[in-house]
């Protein structure tokens, strides 16, 4: 089976009724990022942080995979798809893809604050302060902050790297390292990029732009990958 990598930024989930972050309108004008999504803003202002993450999690309570989450799933009918996604949302999962690696963290998952490598599901959109592992310390938002390392890059790349098709879907391309993975797709692979402002990239070979909304432009895409290959 050829693999199949597919690339998603917050444009993916756009249609499911999340902002994304730096289209007008977007997260990135209402909120200032060093105030709620870095480790000083962790440091000085934990309230306003987990205000800022309960809001982006009751939300995600409320909304559902659309168009383009629900024909990404098909896709594993004829190749071996790996989701990698900078989303912290978990529509991908829910419109029922089988391999999603999330490369900033889960908006569901908290962890420990004294032992990161305890790790909690939460099943209600509220963390508070106060709420602590089971060794006493206080719970943070499983999410990657500016000015932190991404873990799970290394193995993105391998990923990538190992790429027969890669599919870019609704990101801006403006963050590293995520941003850099479609260099580690080798030059003859093709590539595919959905978004309706798709001017973010150049001197990638054998990229194909589909100015489209992920709801119209994927499940086009789908069909002709199942089509052709
Ligand atoms: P951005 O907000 O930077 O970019 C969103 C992209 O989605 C833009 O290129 C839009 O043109 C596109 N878009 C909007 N509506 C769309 C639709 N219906 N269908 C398809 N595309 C659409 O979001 P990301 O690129 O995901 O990180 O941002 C990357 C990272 O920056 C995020 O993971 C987040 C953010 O700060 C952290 O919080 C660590």
């Amino acid at each position: 089976m050829k693999k199949l990598v597919v690339l998603t930024g917050a444009g993916m989930s756009a249609e499911s009724g999340i902002s994304t972050f730096r289209d007008s309108n977007g997260l990135w004008e209402k909120y200032r990022i060093e105030e709620v999504a870095s480790p000083i803003a962790w440091e000085n202002d934990p309230e306003t942080v987990m205000r800022f993450y309960n809001l982006r999690r009751k939300q995600l309570f409320e909304v559902h995979p659309n168009e383009g989450h629900k024909s990404l799933v098909s896709l594993e009918d004829k190749f071996d798809v790996q989701i990698i996604t900078q989303n912290v949302d978990d529509l991908h999962e829910r419109a029922g893809s089988s391999n999603v690696l999330h490369l900033h963290g889960e908006l569901k998952k908290v962890r420990s604050t004294g032992y990161p490598e305890l790790i909690y599901t939460l099943d209600n959109w509220e963390l508070k302060i106060g709420d602590t592992c089971e060794k006493g310390h206080q719970l943070r938002p499983h999410i990657v902050w500016f000015g932190e390392g991404v873990p799970m890059m290394g193995k993105a790349a391998e990923i990538a790297e190992q790429a027969d098709i890669f599919v870019v879907i609704g990101t801006s391309m403006a963050v590293y390292p995520a941003a850099g993975l479609i260099s580690y797709v080798k030059q003859d692979v093709p590539k595919y990029y959905i978004d309706p402002k798709a001017f973010h990239v150049s001197g990638i070979s054998n990229l194909k732009i589909i100015s489209e909304k992920a709801g119209n432009g994927v499940p086009r895409l789908v069909n002709e990958l199942l089509k052709n290959d």
